[in-house]
């Protein structure tokens, strides 16, 4: 079954600015904005001054917040254009990334910072212009890549001395669905020969939570909840990985602190879930009358209901992207990361959801439609001769 790579790999938020920050977490339960990567809640060796690259959409404004709880002064870079209104209280610079575009990286120029942290790059000439002229006046720099760099999509454990993609023009600027993953390893490798050995690239999985755009996991707390017979897909034994954005924010954050160098695949959760798994703690957690039908990948292919597209963080193990849903976290976890559990993220997620405009609640941008998840499991019920989902 084909996936849709650019699903795995699109920033949530380039799909659609995020309405409020939203962010708020359990104090009891999981982590904290500001803790997460393993050493509890030990107060940074000292503030830090810490430039965004971006900063105002779905990662961006949970850094900021994990980095506030840490004590840290920050900075935005960015065009002034999605949610100017976010963070009064923090200091902003307003250009454009591409140094071909108005006034460019100018307000850049001549400032000193710690660490810069690209939430926003994906063309290599780009991130090489920021890297460049940051390299003097920052200690570091933390490229936000993304597991879609790797080369052997089927490759169980993705680990990050696997070899990554690459692509015949390597001057394009066209960032799609072949593209993007290429792409984003030149930017890793712009920024490395810009700042060598003070460069630390963060490989996500999937981003969710509260602010995700996107409504890929999101679709899943709001169809569980809703009850009834659910369409899921595969057998339930299929891994899969997503890590709150909250989570890697503090992942991020404290590597920050640690002046941390290297590659690391960043996803969750740390004890590893399947579908199964996944939508039963859903279920739990919504405490609905959820009642799961899993439909086999034979059968959703013919139906033309795609994998991660139609049914979100869903990665069959068999197709042809199969190692994106269980990539391999060691180094990651060795540094610190932490998971919230899923619930968690769940809860917030389903509260920042339903404080959104109505219009925007009315269509979901990931997902099935209920109509034509009917149709799917009349057809399904039809063709295995039952009568309802068990
Ligand atoms: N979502 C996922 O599941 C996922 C998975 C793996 C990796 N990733 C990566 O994670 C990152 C997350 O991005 P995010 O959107 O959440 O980050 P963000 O920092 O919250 O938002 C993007 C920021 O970039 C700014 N920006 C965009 N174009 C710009 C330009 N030409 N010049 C200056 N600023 C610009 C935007 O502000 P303005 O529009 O006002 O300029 C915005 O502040 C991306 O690099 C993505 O590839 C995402």
């Amino acid at each position: 079954m084909k996936l849709s790579r650019r699903g795995v790999i699109q920033a949530a938020a380039a799909l659609g600015a995020v309405q409020v920050l939203g962010c708020a977490s359990s104090p009891k339960a999981g982590p904290g904005p500001g803790s997460a990567a393993g050493d509890g809640d030990s107060a940074p060796s000292k503030p830090l001054n810490l430039l965004i690259l971006g900063g105002t959409r779905f990662l961006g404004p949970a850094l900021v917040q994990v980095a506030q709880a840490r004590g840290h002064t920050l900075t935005l870079f960015n065009r002034g254009k999605s949610n100017p209104g976010l963070f009064p209280d923090v200091e902003k610079l307003q250009g454009d990334r591409d140094p071909n575009k108005g006034e460019g990286l100018k307000a850049l120029a001549g400032r000193k910072w710690d660490a810069v942290i690209d939430t926003s790059g994906y063309v290599p000439r780009i991130v090489k212009a920021s890297a460049e002229l940051l390299a003097p006046n920052v200690g570091q720099y933390v490229f936000i890549s993304s597991v879609s760099v790797y080369k052997e999509m089927t490759k169980k454990n993705l680990s990050e001395s696997d070899a990554v993609g690459t692509i015949a023009d390597e001057t394009t600027e066209e960032v799609g669905e072949e593209s993007y993953g290429p792409l984003k390893a030149l930017c890793e490798k712009a920024a490395e020969a810009a700042l060598p050995g003070r460069t630390l690239n963060i490989r996500p999985g999937l981003i969710v939570g509260p602010d995700d755009g996107s409504d890929r996991f999101t679709y899943w707390p709001l169809r569980v909840a809703k009850g009834g017979e659910v369409l899921a897909p595969g057998d339930g034994e299929d891994p899969v990985q997503v890590i709150d954005a909250r989570d890697l924010a503090a992942f991020i954050i404290r590597n920050v602190e640690r002046r941390t160098a290297g590659i690391f695949n960043v996803t969750g959760p740390v004890e590893p879930m399947k579908m199964k798994g996944m939508l039963e703690t859903l279920r739990e957690a919504t405490g609905s009358d959820a009642r799961f039908t899993w439909v086999d990948s034979a059968f959703l292919e013919q139906q033309k209901v795609t994998a991660f597209g139609d049914m979100p963080a869903w990665v069959p193990r068999t197709g042809p992207e199969s190692g994106i849903g269980a990539v391999s976290i060691a180094r990651a976890t060795q540094a610190g990361l932490v998971t919230r559990p899923l619930a968690d993220t769940v809860r917030d997620t389903l509260t920042w959801f339903h404080a959104l405009p109505a219009d925007r609640q009315e269509k979901l941008r990931a997902g099935l439609s209920a109509e034509r998840e009917k149709e799917v499991l009349a057809a399904w019920h039809q063709a295995k001769g039952t009568a309802k989902a068990g």
